[in-house]
This record gives structure tokens, C-alpha cells and sequence, in this order.
């Protein structure tokens, strides 16, 4: 006999409620689309209200679950009414992926250049965001004793890529964030870990990498191909699932191998 429990199902992430920030496009969207194929109840949280609803809406043509919530992840009374709404509905949250940001609209340039006030937009969208989300759904998953909570950060932190200081920054603090937050949660069942994307092909048309920068990633990477959402979202679901309990307040980067942290 084996002095441990072997869990009969594997990844299962049926009926699990996932809050999924600015999954109205991108990566985001992909997300959401996984998880509802995977058996798990994507809610999609997002400021674009019309993006957000049509994300939804498709998926519901499958026949999967999903629900729209147009929020603002920068206002903490749209953070609040987004967690009651879920918790209303559902009567759970197992899961928030911290995947809004400010980032296919960023325009590169030294940093001398940036103004104050889109400095600041940033830090709130990008950083305060993930907080007040993290604060409005954490009640919920200490109460459950279960919670997965995943802040997408960016490979762009491991190589200090110039051209966005401020989106470097933010994207930078997430992973200190996680790992703090692993800390104060652990202790009820929730853990929270940093997603680190490296640059990866949307349907958003966006100017964050130049043709020379990409270049030179595509040569650098051990997996020598351009990344796309698809490529992300097995990380993902491992981490929202039951079977990830042990793995808190880590950075796992999934960029195809090019930067090792
Ligand atoms: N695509 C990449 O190459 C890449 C690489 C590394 C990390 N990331 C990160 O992954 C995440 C998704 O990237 P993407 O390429 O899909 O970005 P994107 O810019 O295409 O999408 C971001 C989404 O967040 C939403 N959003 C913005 N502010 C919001 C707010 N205040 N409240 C709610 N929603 C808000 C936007 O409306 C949009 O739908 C971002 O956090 C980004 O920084 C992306």
C-alpha cells in the first residue's frame, strides 16, 4: 500500500467556475474557449462589454457554459460586483486568471518618453487590477478551502527588453505579487502562480515587437516557431486543476524555451 492518495481524475476541471480577465480578444479569449472545452465554466470578464458578450456567446454555440460580465479590473466596485455576480449565479469561483492588461495598445518608446499619466494608467490596470481581482474572488476560495489563482506576467520580464518600462515594470511585480500571495493563501487551499507568455501571435494586429526583435527571439528560442495562444492554455488549465495543489507562488515561463528563469 502506498502512503498516499491516487487521484482517479486526473485534470478534471468539470463545472469549475473561472473568472477570466479581458477575455474579450487574444489570449484571453483562447482561455476561455479551452476551459469551456475542457468542461469548466469560463466567466468572461471584460471591459469591452460587446467583445466580452460575443467571446461568450460563441461559446454557448457549442453548448458549453460561459457567462460575460463587463468589468472594469481597475474599479474596485466593478471587481466586487463581478465576484457577487459569479457568487450569486454559481455559488463558487475556483478559479481567476489574471489576463487583462494594457499591452496590444502600448506604443514602444524610450522610456525618457513615456508621459506620467500612461506610466500611471499601466501600474493601475496592470498591477492594481490583479489586486483588487485577487481581493474581490479570495474570500470565496478561502471559504471553499479551493482556489487557483494564475497572473499572466510576460517573458519580456527575463530579458529587459527596452521599448515599454512601464509594461516591463507591471509585468515585473507580478511575479513578486504570486509569490506573497502564495504565502498569505496557502494555508486555504488556494495557490497562485505567474504564467509567463513570450511573444505570442494573436489576432490583435499590435506594434510591441519590432520585425528585428522578432527576428531574433524566433532564432533564439529552443522550439524555433512562432508562439500563439494554443501554446499556452495546457500551462493554464494545469494550473486551474486540482492536480496543480502543491505548485504555488512560480514563475513558469512558456516562450518555446527561449529564456530559462
Ligand atoms: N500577446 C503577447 O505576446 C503577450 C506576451 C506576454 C504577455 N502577454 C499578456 O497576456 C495578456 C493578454 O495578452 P493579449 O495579447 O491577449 O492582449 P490584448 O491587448 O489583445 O488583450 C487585453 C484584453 O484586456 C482587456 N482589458 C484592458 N483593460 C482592462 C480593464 N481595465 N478591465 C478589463 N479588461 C481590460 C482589453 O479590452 C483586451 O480585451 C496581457 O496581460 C498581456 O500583457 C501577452
Amino acid at each position: 500500500m502506498v502512503g498516499y492518495d491516487i487521484v482517479s481524475e486526473r485534470f478534471d476541471l468539470s463545472n469549475r467556475v473561472v473568472i477570466i480577465t479581458g477575455a474579450g480578444q487574444g489570449i484571453g479569449r483562447a482561455f476561455a474557449q479551452a476551459f469551456a472545452a475542457a468542461g469548466a465554466i469560463p466567466v468572461i470578464a471584460e471591459l469591452k462589454a460587446d467583445a466580452g458578450e460575443s467571446v461568450a456567446e460563441g461559446i454557448r454555440e457549442t453548448g458549453a457554459q460561459a457567462l460575460a460580465v463587463a468589468t472594469d479590473v481597475g474599479d474596485e466596485q466593478s471587481t466586487l460586483a463581478l465576484a457577487a455576480v459569479v457568487q450569486e449565479r454559481f455559488g463558487r469561483i475556483d478559479g481567476l486568471i489574471n489576463n487583462a492588461g494594457i499591452f496590444s495598445t502600448i506604443k514602444m518608446r524610450s522610456f525618457s518618453e513615456i508621459p506620467l499619466a500612461e506610466w500611471n494608467q499601466i501600474m493601475h490596470v496592470n498591477v492594481t487590477g490583479v489586486f483588487l481581482m485577487t481581493r474581490a474572488v479570495a474570500p470565496m476560495m478561502k471559504k471553499q478551502r479551493f482556489g487557483r489563482i494564475i497572473n499572466i506576467s510576460s517573458a519580456a520580464v527575463t530579458m529587459g527588453r527596452s521599448g515599454y518600462l512601464h509594461y516591463i515594470a507591471s509585468k515585473s511585480a507580478l511575479l513578486g505579487m504570486s509569490r506573497s500571495l502564495a504565502h498569505e493563501l496557502g494555508g486555504d487551499g488556494v495557490t497562485v502562480n505567474s504564467l509567463l507568455p513570450g511573444a505570442t501571435d494573436t489576432e490583435v494586429e499590435r506594434a510591441t515587437v519590432s520585425p528585428e526583435q522578432r527576428k531574433a527571439m524566433l532564432a533564439m528560442r529552443s522550439v524555433s516557431r512562432a508562439e500563439t495562444p494554443e501554446d499556452l492554455v495546457g500551462t493554464a488549465l494545469f494550473l486551474a486543476s486540482p492536480d496543480s495543489a502543491f505548485l504555488t507562488g512560480q514563475s513558469l515561463t512558456v516562450d518555446g524555451g527561449l529564456t530559462h528563469l
